[in-house]
């Protein structure tokens, strides 16, 4: 049976599930949560999300990375049907310490809407749809980003990823064991027939353009550096500046790097260095060692690498010019992903179809769906943000716009699973 062409998601219900969530390690005085992958707070998001999973059915898988998939075969599907590959959408629920209630959240929880939607009204898709959430996407804890879709996608093994040290010293194996999501499903799991992921833009483009949705044709390539820098604590007044080893110096002389570097070569190229530990810290100690990190992003390949080389080449003049010596550590290095043509058009075509203004725009952060890509036709929608502020509390995308998104993944859904011709 194919959806009424008016069918639309239940938009109250799917912010009352969203606020829901983001009670779950909320930050007080605002509408943002904190719930770092495994911890404690990731746990109890975890258990109400399966929850809602139970309730409306889905066959529900955990594997040994603590990805969670729910798969939703109704009853009266046809035997040859149930055991097709399904149209899987789905993201993240883990925020950086400091989130909003939207990012992965809202990618998740408008799955679990699509299929309550379809089913109330009796729907009954030509082959399985499913909802996943991965594990670790934000990677603030436990590098890289997007550890769950990497490790499910066959690109990291489980045993390394088990092995991650966190920021806390924690370990992955063994936070997953605690928190009981270190589930029995094998990785790499199951291959679906496509993915498409609903998130929020993290960026200004959409609502400086005043457009309703994005059609995300690519994702750009991602490198994360730690850099440690050992030098001499010495004493603050009494050390003459000739003779110092000052690893705070080299700390912050990397930082301004990294910004001259993205500006000189211009957008999209950016730079940050959002960690600096600083030892022993004090005010009137000369750093001992440091340990930054250095995100490095752009769309073009060629140019993200020549970043990565001037930053290493900076930091070959740094170490002798201070008498410090500097390590690297590579976190994460994703190229740029592209997405498949025909689910971006797809894409465009529901999301006019849902009554949006669209374009057509790279992503600039990190997503599931980039991993995902790598085994089945993928692509992603993006809502607006207000003032293009996200991985901060204050976080915030209109209703309307976040039904529009919704309404825009029950169309590419249901049409990826076969029920319609086209999106309209
Ligand atoms: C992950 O969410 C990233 O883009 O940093
Ligand atoms: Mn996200
Ligand atoms: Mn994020």
């Amino acid at each position: 049976m194919s959806p009424q062409p008016d069918l639309r998601i239940d938009i109250e219900r799917l912010l009352a599930r969203l606020i829901e969530l983001s009670d779950i390690g909320g930050i007080d005085g605002t509408t943002g949560c904190s719930r770092l992958a495994f911890t404690d707070a990731d746990k109890a998001g975890r258990d109400l999300v399966v929850t809602w999973m139970t309730d409306l059915g889905l066959d529900i898988t955990i594997d040994g990375i603590g990805n969670v998939v729910g798969v939703w075969r109704p009853e009266s599907m046809p035997a040859g049907a149930r055991d097709l590959a399904p149209v899987m959408t789905g993201s993240h629920i883990d925020t950086v310490a400091t989130g909003g209630r939207y990012d992965g959240n809202l990618g998740v929880l408008a799955g679990i809407e699509v299929i309550e939607t379809l089913a109330t009204a009796g729907f009954v898709p030509a082959r399985p749809l499913a909802v996943a959430f991965f594990s670790n996407e934000e990677g603030a804890r436990f590098a890289p980003d997007m550890m769950g879709s990497l490790v499910y996608v066959g690109g990291m093994g489980l045993e390394q990823a088990h092995r991650t040290d966190g920021i806390d010293g924690a370990v992955v194996g063994d936070e997953l064991d605690r928190i009981g999501y270190l589930g029995p499903s094998p990785c790499p799991g199951l291959v679906p027939h496509a993915f498409v992921e609903l998130h929020i833009e993290q960026g200004p483009v959409l609502a400086e353009e005043g457009l309703d949705i994005g059609v995300v044709e690519s994702v750009q390539g991602i490198s994360w550096t730690e850099v440690t820098i050992e030098g001499q604590s010495n004493h603050a007044g009494t050390t003459p500046m000739r003779l110092r080893h000052d690893a705070g110096y080299v700390a912050a002389a990397v930082a301004t790097f990294v910004r001259a570097l993205a500006d000189e070569l211009g957008h999209p190229q950016v730079g940050t260095v959002g960690m600096i530990d600083l030892h022993p810290n004090l005010v009137n100690v000369v750093a001992a060692t440091a340990t930054i990190t250095v995100d490095l992003r752009n769309t073009d390949n060629e140019i993200l690498t020549r970043a990565e080389k001037r930053l290493q080449a900076e930091l070959d003049r740094l170490a002798p010019a201070e008498g410090v010596t500097i390590s690297t550590r590579s976190l994460a290095r994703f190229d740029p992903v592209v997405f498949d043509a025909g689910v971006v058009e797809l894409v465009e075509s529901a999301a006019r179809a849902a009554g949006a203004t669209t374009m057509r725009m790279p992503s600039g952060a990190g997503h599931d769906a980039q991993m995902m890509s790598r085994i089945c036709p993928t692509a992603m929608i993006f809502t607006p943000s207000h003032k293009g502020i996200s991985h901060n509390p204050a976080e915030h995308t209109d209703p309307e716009h976040l039904a529009m998104g919704a309404d825009t993944l029950l169309r590419v859904m249901t049409t990826l699973a076969g029920d319609r011709q086209t999106a309209s």
